[in-house]
């Protein structure tokens, strides 16, 4: 079966790092517009900078979790592939070998004059680190208000998906948001999460469980079923 798995902030939660809208809408104790947009970063580089940071120091320190974990199992029997609005790395780390990213991946930094210039990047990222052309450096984050070009390739696994399954995102932010709207009829959806935003149909089956607990139960019913 081909399986697409669409996570979000609340697959990482148990690995520690906290979700976006579980910290009542701010992150770190920043206004998201001010941190995560490219007129935040044109106002004040150096928090931007400062708050990816932080952000990469503590990807650093933490593990994948079980969820994760247990998602690699399926790439056994199943074509699989994540699509995550996560930044970070835990899917790959856990071993998932198809991850598209829709958001960024905060390991890596680009040009801020040449988008195809994306480099690795596990330390800080500070005022005057430049590119090969002497531009500023910046998170290869997809901030508000900027195209999320994996959209194409997220719709076209969406579209061809037998199974889709997601987990741990509140489906609060477009285009991420809008990609059920493209499951085929005939493909079943499985929706993990403690605080589910859709129900249960015909063909939705929700799990409103922490992501290692329903995870795994998803898992059970796909080699059940299918
Ligand atoms: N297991 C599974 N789900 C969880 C857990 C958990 N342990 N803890 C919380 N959740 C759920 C919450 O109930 C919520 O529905 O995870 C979801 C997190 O939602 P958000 O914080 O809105 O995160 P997300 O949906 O990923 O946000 C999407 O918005 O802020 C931007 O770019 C950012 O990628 C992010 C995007």
């Amino acid at each position: 079966m081909k399986i697409v798995i669409l996570t979000g902030a609340g697959m990482s939660a148990e690995s520690g790092l906290k979700t976006f809208r579980d910290s009542n809408g701010l992150w770190e104790g920043h206004d998201v517009m001010e941190v995560a947009s490219p007129t935040g970063f044109a106002k004040d580089p150096e928090l931007v900078l400062d708050f990816y940071n932080q952000r990469r120091r503590q990807l650093l320190e933490v593990e994948p979790n079980s969820a994760h974990l247990a998602l690699t199992t399926l790439e056994k029997e199943h074509e699989v592939a994540i699509i995550t609005q996560n930044v970070d790395d835990l899917h790959e780390r856990a071993g998932s070998t198809h991850v598209v990213h829709l958001h960024g991946e905060l390991l890596k930094v680009r040009s801020t004059n040449d988008e195809s210039i994306v480099i690795d990047w596990r330390t800080d990222l500070n005022l005057g680190d430049l590119c090969e052309h002497n531009s500023q450096l910046r998170p290869h984050i997809v901030w508000f208000g900027e195209e999320v070009p994996m959209m194409d390739v997220a719709i076209e696994l969406v579209q061809r998906a037998d199974i889709i399954t997601i987990v741990g995102t509140s489906m609060q932010v477009y285009p991420a948001a809008g990609l059920i709207d493209y499951s085929p009829q005939h493909s079943h959806i499985y929706f993990v999460d403690p605080n589910p935003t859709i129900s249960s149909t015909e063909r939705i089956t929700v799990f409103a469980e922490k992501a290692t607990i329903g995870v795994p139960k998803v898992i059970q019913n796909i080699n059940f079923k299918f």
